[in-house]
């Protein structure tokens, strides 16, 4: 069994690319929307938050945990290591990415404050070329995002992201942002897309196969922390689209 988990329904995004490549193992996906939004949060609070998540999803049989948001990567993933023997993969930035393809194009990088002032976000951002690198952070997003409010995403786009139109790259660094990708256009036009889901995919892989971890039947159990019914139904239509 797999451990995914995130502030809510973001980490679907990544959960969707893993599923495309392993559908064969078993899942767990727990979505901890009431804790949501991970951006704000101070690092003590944050690594309170998933240790418990982790203790909850090793106790349930997960033998590899998905850190599918790039927050709770970014500020917890050292501890949670050091805490737990089972692996743990996190999620990155696609700065790389965009390194390897077009480093010279402008570009604009999205994320919450909490992955923009952690330690590892400027070890990531530095190690890059970054000198034609935008950095925005988009407190308030994930949470229009997590709350579906469409218009109120909407107008949050025009107003924080219409003056970097003309950008070529856009980093998507948080894994709500990629469940509104046609909204960006709309204020961005037709920019490159870059987010971390892929990278996980090829290092979750990795480390099935290295720790030999034997697929199952395919089985995805859904928890969600406020226990709403409607987070259930968004998760299996993400799922379905
Ligand atoms: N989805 C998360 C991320 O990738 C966190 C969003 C939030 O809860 O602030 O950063």
């Amino acid at each position: 069994m797999i451990g995914v988990f995130d502030s809510g329904i973001g980490g679907v995004t990544v959960f969707k690319e893993i599923l495309k490549e392993m559908p064969n193992y078993d899942y767990i996906y727990y979505s901890d929307s009431i804790n949501n939004p991970y951006g704000d949060k101070d690092k003590e609070e944050l690594i309170k938050i998933t240790e418990d998540i982790v203790k909850y999803l090793v106790n349930s049989g997960c033998k590899v945990i998905v850190i599918a948001c790039n927050t709770a990567s970014a500020i917890c993933k050292e501890y949670l290591r050091e805490h737990f023997s089972v692996p743990i993969i996190a999620i990155e930035p696609a700065i790389k990415q965009v390194y390897d393809k077009n480093a010279e194009g402008k570009t604009l990088l999205l994320a919450t404050k909490g992955t923009m002032d952690s330690e590892k976000f400027r070890e990531l951002y530095n190690k890059y070329n970054n000198k034609m690198t935008y950095l925005q952070e988009c407190g308030g997003l994930a949470d229009l995002i997590e709350a579906d409010k469409k218009l109120e995403i909407k107008q949050y786009l025009k107003e924080k992201l219409e003056k970097y139109k003309g950008v070529e790259n856009l980093v998507l660094g948080c894994t709500h942002y990629p469940l509104i990708i046609e909204e960006f256009k709309e204020v961005l036009g037709d920019v490159n897309i870059y987010h971390g889901a892929k990278g996980v995919v090829k290092e979750l892989k990795r480390v099935v196969e290295v720790n030999k971890i034997k697929p199952g039947s395919g089985k995805i159990k859904f928890i969600d922390t406020s226990k709403k019914e409607a987070k259930a139904n968004r998760f299996w239509q993400i799922l379905k689209d």
